[in-house]
């Protein structure tokens, strides 16, 4: 491939490129996630290009590292390419093997289907109100923290919480992870920690000899859970049901979804079942194990950043608390009942989905692994081609969120998600002037007494009332926030270290 001229670090006709990749890796912290390394690669050697080929044999497979949104665009949508074999190893212990993110085809696309609806936004705003309750268990655990004044970890306050949410959105169950020790989400986070993903350098962590003892008695525990879990809710939502040709009307938790999808294969009909199939069954574990797996850590991680980069930047920090007043009001202790009351509050909230957005962007807490194909070729603007039969091909969203080429200077907010904040910022007014007009001819004759008391709490959460009756572009705009700079100081600040 060298001598095809194919871009790639020089390469050691033994060794490969493995001495390259440790001395890069040397320099970094020693638990820093295995994502940053193709940045680094392309800070040692600019001239790569965005697509480049790695040989780490023989820790891992060849690779092609994918740093570009129009490359991966290629193999992820425009022509999907098979997951990455290596995955479903990955997965095999945590989920038990039939999962979303490792299934392909029809399997993929049905049990894809089923849960969909769990995915919508007018289910998630339901269940927002369970959610406050665990989010107001997180601030209270802050808050004693704080006050303690000691040193502490927040990533296992976030996956607590985490862990909480999404047992409810999965399971329908209240873990309290965050108040007390679970024995579920233990052996859920135990399993996280013997998983492998086969390039491990490390050879006493790649061979350990626990390990498949460990993962064999998890899984087990997870099985036998959620196992007991689905059995509880076939007995009381479905074979107690009366016969019916339509699924009935239930919640859309993940765990309510593949009970309505086995009903529906029987045509509504369990005659005296009282245990589900033995084959659904297992698939089904299999899919709710995932989004316990797959919901929590990324979403945990996430907040962490979220909070770690509003510390660093006090003034984004101060714009947040301040779209948050002005929203949700001055009043703190008030904010979570009316959230619970009005969810759809959360949709008004544009500066602070940016700052999630562009947390997201420069700490993606995940990226996507394909299986090369004989014959399939990636092709770059210039129109190069790059072959990827055998190869794993690595779609790495740190590096891409980073490429330039998208993100047309480190200083600026990318176009795309400032055209987005502002079609949203459209939407928010047209919305906003509508049910402000339905207001005004609903409540005419008491209009003078009402609109004394709206401008006084506008006044008192810090927003002009005299930008009020025209429009709320001063609070709401994100110009007006500074968005277009946010990403200045976080790049400039020099203690982002990638
Ligand atoms: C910040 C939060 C999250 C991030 C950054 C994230 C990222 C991703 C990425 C990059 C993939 C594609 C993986 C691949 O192609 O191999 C994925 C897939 C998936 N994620 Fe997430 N995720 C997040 C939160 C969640 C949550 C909260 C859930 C569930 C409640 C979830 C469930 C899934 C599932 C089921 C898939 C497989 C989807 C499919 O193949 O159809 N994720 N996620």
């Amino acid at each position: 491939m060298q001598k095809d001229g194919l871009p790639m670090p020089p390469h050691h006709f033994l060794f490969g490129h493995l001495f390259i990749v440790g001395k890069i890796m040397s320099r970094l912290p020693s638990d820093v996630h295995g994502h940053v390394l193709p940045r680094q690669i392309l800070k040692s050697y600019p001239d790569l290009g965005p697509i480049f080929y790695i040989d780490t044999w023989p820790f891992g497979p060849p690779m092609l590292v994918v740093t570009s949104a129009h490359a991966a665009n290629q193999f992820t949508v425009t022509h999907s390419l098979p997951k990455f074999a290596t995955m479903r190893q990955y997965m095999q212990p945590m989920t038990g093997g039939m999962d979303l993110p490792t299934l392909e085809g029809r399997e993929w696309k049905m049990w894809r289907t089923v849960f969909n609806p769990g995915f919508s936004t007018s289910h998630l705003m339901t269940m927002v109100p369970q959610m406050i309750k665990d989010v107001l268990t997180f601030a209270e655990i802050l808050e004693q923290r704080a006050a303690s004044a000691q040193v502490f970890s927040l990533d296992p306050l976030t996956i607590n919480l985490t862990l909480d949410i999404i047992g409810r959105v999965t399971l329908d169950l209240v873990f309290n992870a965050q108040k007390q020790p679970n024995s579920f989400t233990s052996t859920l986070r135990s399993q996280i920690r013997w998983l492998l993903f086969g390039n491990e350098a490390n050879l006493f962590q790649r061979w350990h000899p626990l390990r498949p003892i460990m993962t064999f008695w998890n899984s087990r525990q997870m099985l036998a859970f959620v196992g007991k879990e689905m059995d509880k809710r076939f007995l009381r939502n479905v074979a107690h049901s009366k016969p019916t040709t339509q699924a009935p009307r239930r919640s859309k938790t993940i765990i309510d979804l593949a009970l309505d999808k086995y009903l529906s294969e029987r045509n509504g009909n369990i005659g005296h079942e009282t245990t589900m199939d033995a084959t659904f069954k297992d698939a089904a574990i299999c899919q709710i194990r995932t989004f316990l797996f797959a919901g929590h850590d990324t979403s945990s991680s996430t907040l962490c950043y979220c909070y770690h980069l509003l510390s660093l930047h006090t003034e984004i920090r101060d714009a947040v608390i301040k779209e948050h007043n002005s929203v949700l009001g001055p009043d703190i202790g008030q904010a979570a009942s009316l959230l619970s009351e009005k969810p759809h509050l959360l949709n008004q909230l544009p500066y602070t989905s940016a700052i999630i957005k562009e947390t997201l962007r420069l700490y993606p807490a995940a990226s996507s692994t394909r299986q090369g194909e004989p014959g399939f070729n990636i092709v770059s603007p210039d129109g190069r081609l790059y072959p990827t039969s055998g190869l794993l091909i690595w779609s790495n969203h740190f590096a891409i969120h980073r490429n330039p080429d998208s993100w047309t200077t480190a200083r600026r907010i990318p176009t795309a998600a400032m055209a987005a904040a502002e079609k949203e910022q459209r939407a928010l007014q047209r919305r906003r002037q509508k049910r402000r007009l339905a207001g005004f001819r609903a409540r005419a004759p008491q209009l003078h007494r009402t609109g004394t008391i709206h401008l006084g709490a506008q006044a008192r959460a810090g927003h002009n009332p005299a930008e009020d009756s025209t429009s709320t572009a001063p609070t709401m705009n994100t110009t007006g926030y500074g968005v277009e700079n946010l990403r200045r100081p976080w790049m400039e600040i020099g203690r982002i270290r990638f």
